[in-house]
């Protein structure tokens, strides 16, 4: 018996890194996974392999979280292949680093586009069908920075604060529907998006932090898998730091 059997997962950016963590746990629970990625190439095809020998139904979709109508069209199509939907994992993000006063508008818009409106393209797609089923469970990636702010990151930070709003407000909103809404404020995790960090910065970020390691996506996926399932059938509206002890 899985945590997750008989459930749907639509992950977002799960090609690789956190997300792609997440799938193969979900799987390995039980839950059928679809997710989305910019592009459905070798590497999501390969992603798309690895979940599917764990003997789930599974499909990768090419679509752009931040668009809106290919958000409304890639969940229509989710819908229509697996079912149902009962876990939605808001993974998708990117960083443009900058300070303020270097900041260009397209950085700004382009990473509140992926990383926050994103979130509410899926959740404005995927909650008619989790109303209609009486349950769902939504997890928006945050990160520790949305929680503490960080100097050269205004725009990321900004987009991770706005996920735990976003989050908390969906409990607010449709707890009464029986749809749970958390956030994950991951810390330092190591993903491609942490390796372009030069050696020094990662052996300085290890050293400050409590369990004196970075975080592994599979620490990531763990909570996810608590928050998606029954386990947390009475926790909604709430931010879990992964963080080994950064944020107390
Ligand atoms: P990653 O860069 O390895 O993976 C992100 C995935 O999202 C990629 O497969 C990428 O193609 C996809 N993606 C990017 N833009 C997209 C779009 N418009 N539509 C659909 N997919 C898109 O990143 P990682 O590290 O796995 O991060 C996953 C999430 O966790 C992100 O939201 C990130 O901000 C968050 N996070 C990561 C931390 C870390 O230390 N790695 C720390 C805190 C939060």
């Amino acid at each position: 018996m899985g945590l997750l059997d008989g459930k749907t997962a639509l992950i977002t950016g799960a090609a690789r890194g956190i997300g792609k963590a997440i799938a193969l746990k979900f799987a390995s629970e039980g839950a059928n996974v679809a997710f989305t990625d910019l592009a459905i190439d070798e590497n999501a095809q390969n992603t798309e392999k690895e979940i599917a020998a764990m003997g789930v139904k599974t499909k990768g979709y090419a679509s752009n979280a931040a668009n809106f109508e290919d958000t409304a069209k890639v969940v229509a199509e989710i819908h229509k292949d697996f079912g149902r939907i009962d876990i939605l994992v808001n993974n998708a993000g990117i960083t443009r680093d900058g300070l303020m006063m270097r900041m260009s508008e397209q950085q700004w818009d382009m990473v509140i586009n992926v990383n926050l409106k994103s979130a509410f393209n899926f959740i404005h797609a995927c909650t008619p069908i989790m109303m209609r089923q009486k349950s769902g469970s939504i997890i928006n990636m945050s990160s520790v920075v949305g929680v503490s702010g960080n100097a050269g990151q205004a725009n990321y930070s900004a987009s991770k604060a706005g996920m735990i709003g976003l989050a908390k407000s969906i409990a607010k909103e449709l707890g009464s529907r029986g749809i749970r809404a958390n956030a994950i404020a991951p810390g330092f995790i190591i993903t491609e998006m942490t390796d372009q960090l030069s050696e020094e910065v990662k052996a300085d970020w290890a050293k400050n932090i409590p369990l004196r390691r970075g975080g592994t996506p599979e620490d990531v996926a763990n909570v996810a898998t608590f928050l998606a399932s029954d386990l947390s059938s009475y926790v909604s509206g709430q931010v879990v730091n992964v963080c080994g002890g950064m944020n107390t």
